[in-house]
């Protein structure tokens, strides 16, 4: 029997990044205030994620989850969460094109202002002072002031998920995310390039088809998958103050559901299997992930996997990969192969961002394109041999023109970073980025498409 779970279980249990409040009662009032505040997802919606990563899980849908490294009070704009938004849906397009199937939308945002750190505290200039922590708990900015963690800033975070959520809401059921708008998707920097000439190809060719699909009677007016889309949330559930204040039991399935995103990740960090996020995660009926670093044992990971999905069911539990392009042939192979012989249902999904980042001689974080897409192959490469099915991807990007990631087309050097270098936290790609990335995934996914109806037709995975 599994021990007895409450939404503030997790407070008994040793716990790791966690700030320091100076004030625990100015928390506890924040916590009441949040309680009190409407839910940002409904737990149907939750159950409809749960349904379509399930599929994934068994071989017949893809998964694209993206968004900021950390979100920002200071960034928060509705044309920032646009320009994702529509990089996003540009990409899913692709990628549907390329995979021959459904794709599942998953943001990292309204919500993901929250960050783990190597280091709890910082040093500059014989200064030591808090480490920043994400704008949900601290500023960035170097001072004693800034640097302390304020529980009023997990108001601030909840309003400002609330109103990105609105909008993105507004986008993919409002008309915005109807394919017949695939051109106009087409942002202005990316437009203007070869890159851009891609797209339009491709969008010209989905015209061509939604023609043919409307002189069959398929139309916006008749079918809502064309005019509208699925896009859910996700974020790390690194502070559980906020994370259980915004739990509820649902009243229809009287399962308790944390509200503050559809899907919650554990990060490579917190993933300790006694530890406070795995026992909070483990009682939300979310569909849940948690981040496999290099250092993830196989043992260990299969208990964990027992922990947060004791019923086996398929789309409850995704594996985010994030090894190192260098790292991923050899350690994720006998991960696979755990899962496989103990018959668990998991969706793999590839974060090739946080196995890759490094210190440019300007200083920067930054990542070489050419690193993020080799992690991808080499995922992809993993799983076309072990016969099992490749199911997504994780990136840290952004719809704006920024110069965090080195490479790609656009060719950014180091000597480029320090143009427009905005992130809050790790290096993200741009737009451009993004989408060749799309389009070289697209090639890899087609590929498989191919090997595998040669080999076996309508067969994904392995037999056992
Ligand atoms: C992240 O996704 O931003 C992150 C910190 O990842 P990880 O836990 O894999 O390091
Ligand atoms: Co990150």
């Amino acid at each position: 029997m599994a021990r007895k779970w409450a939404p503030d279980s997790w407070r008994g249990k040793p716990i790791r990044q966690v700030p320091e409040y100076p004030d625990e009662s100015a928390m506890e009032t924040v916590e009441k205030q949040l309680r009190r505040m409407p839910p940002l997802v409904f737990a149907g919606e939750a159950r409809n994620l749960k349904r379509q990563l399930g599929r994934v899980a068994e071989g017949q849908a893809f998964v694209l989850q993206g968004g900021d490294c950390a979100e920002s009070f200071a960034e928060f704009h509705p044309d920032n969460i646009r320009d994702t938004f529509r990089v996003l849906l540009q990409m899913a397009v692709v990628l549907t094109f390329g995979a021959a199937l459904p794709v599942v939308k998953v943001g990292r945002l309204a919500g993901q202002f929250v960050k783990p750190r190597s280091e709890p505290t910082e040093t500059i200039e014989g200064k030591t002072l808090p480490s920043y922590r994400g704008d949900m708990v601290n500023a960035m900015e170097f001072t004693e002031e800034a640097r302390t963690p304020d529980p009023d800033r997990l108001m601030q975070g909840y309003n400002q998920s609330a109103a990105t959520l609105n909008l993105i809401r507004a986008f993919a059921q409002g008309g915005y995310a109807d394919l017949h708008k695939v051109h106009q998707w087409n942002l202005g920097f990316v437009a203007d390039s070869a890159l851009g000439e891609r797209y339009k190809d491709l969008a010209d060719r989905l015209d061509e088809t939604l023609a043919f699909m409307a002189a069959c009677g398929l139309t916006s007016e008749t079918t809502p998958q064309i005019r509208e889309t699925d896009f859910f949330t996700s974020h790390e559930g690194l502070l559980l103050n906020y994370e259980q204040a915004m739990t509820r039991v649902d009243s229809t399935s009287g399962d308790w559901y944390d509200t503050s995103a559809h899907l919650l990740w554990i990060g490579d960090r917190t993933r300790q299997l006694d530890g406070a996020h795995v026992e909070f995660m483990r009682g939300i009926a979310n569909p849940l992930a948690f981040k496999a670093g290099p250092s993830t044992d196989a043992d260990e990971m299969l208990k964990l996997i027992d922990i947060l999905n004791p019923g086996n069911e398929p789309g409850r539990l995704t594996i985010i990969s994030r090894m190192g392009a260098d790292k991923v042939e050899t350690l994720l192979p006998p991960l696979i192969r755990a899962v496989e012989a103990e018959g668990k249902k998991v969706v793999w999904v590839c974060d090739p961002m946080h196995g890759n980042t490094e210190k440019s001689a300007t200083g920067y974080k930054t990542r070489p394109v050419e690193r993020i897409l080799e992690e991808v192959k080499g995922f992809f490469a993993v799983h076309a041999a072990e016969g099992t099915h490749a199911g997504g991807v994780h990136f840290e990007m952004t719809g704006q023109d920024v110069t965090e990631c080195t490479g790609g087309a656009q060719a950014i050097t180091e000597a480029n970073l320090s143009d427009r270098y905005h992130t809050h936290c790790d290096p993200r790609l741009n737009a451009k980025q993004a989408l060749e990335l799309a389009f070289l995934l697209a090639e890899i996914l087609k590929l498989g498409r191919s090997r595998d109806a040669a080999k076996a037709p309508g067969r994904v995975r392995r037999a056992n």
